[in-house]
């Protein structure tokens, strides 16, 4: 951990970089990425207006605006889509244009951060995307994970599965990559963000069909070793109103 420099946008795979900021005292900081693809470049949960300043700076250690051509948002959160109009000037201030990628439901309320791009809804898009090269992502609905419209997004290429806050932690020491203690965090995270075990077991069973290298979270560490553990993990944890007394 000590080797890597996380005040610079982090490579985690080919093309893939962390482009987040640790927020020290808040515990629970965001971690947006960007996947470049030759000439083109998507942001994923691009993070909140306190944070712009840094991914921002991230961003430009990387890309030219104009090749920013989607933004994908798993939900309409504040802590990721804070920074969408922010992003939107600047990518159309040089001329360029993007989508927002999200669901359908989650559209009709990220609209309300005044965005001026096209929504690319996942739902009425056979659940993909694929880009100029021909590549292609694909999305899994995880419904009420913690939105009802929530999905997370699977790349083949890399075999990163980027989830928002589905394998998100909490916890005031952080690392890039998950270590031994994360189940624990994700737990104190996740028991209250998640509605209850039931949902959280069709999520698990739709996740784990795909063949996953690497899970890149909006909240917390990159996962990049045990999947299968962390995907059990959170099969049998209890919450939201697991937890509630009769
Ligand atoms: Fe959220
Ligand atoms: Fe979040």
């Amino acid at each position: 951990m000590s080797s890597i420099d996380i005040a610079k946008a982090v490579k985690i795979a080919e093309g893939v970089h962390w482009i987040g900021f640790y927020d020290e005292k808040a515990g629970f900081h965001c971690n947006p990425y960007l996947l470049i693809d030759g000439d083109e470049a998507i942001l994923f949960d691009p993070g909140s207006v306190q944070d712009f300043p840094c991914v921002l700076s991230k961003v430009c250690q990387l890309v030219d605006f104009k090749q920013i051509t989607h933004i994908i948002v798993t939900h309409q959160d504040p802590d990721l889509c804070g920074a969408i109009p922010r992003f939107e000037e600047l990518i159309y201030g040089v001329g360029g244009s993007c989508k927002i990628v999200t669901s359908t439901r989650a559209s009709f309320l990220i609209s309300y951060y005044g965005v001026i791009s096209d929504f690319y809804c996942v739902d009425q898009n056979d659940w993909s995307l694929t880009l100029r090269s021909g590549r292609e992502l694909k999305f899994t609905s995880t419904p009420f994970m913690h939105f009802p419209g929530a999905f997370v997004t699977y790349d083949p290429e890399t075999k990163i599965l980027f989830s928002g806050d589905i394998f998100g932690a909490f916890s005031f020491t952080w690392e890039l990559y998950a270590n031994e203690h994360y189940i624990e965090a994700m737990k104190a995270f996740l028991e209250n963000y998640l509605p209850s075990n039931k949902i959280v077991r069709y999520a698990m069973a739709q996740i784990e069909k795909r063949d996953i290298r690497m899970i890149a979270p909006q909240h917390g560490s990159v996962i990049n070793k045990d999947i299968q553990k962390h995907i059990d993990a959170l099969k049998g944890i209890e919450c939201g109103i697991d937890l509630e007394e009769e």
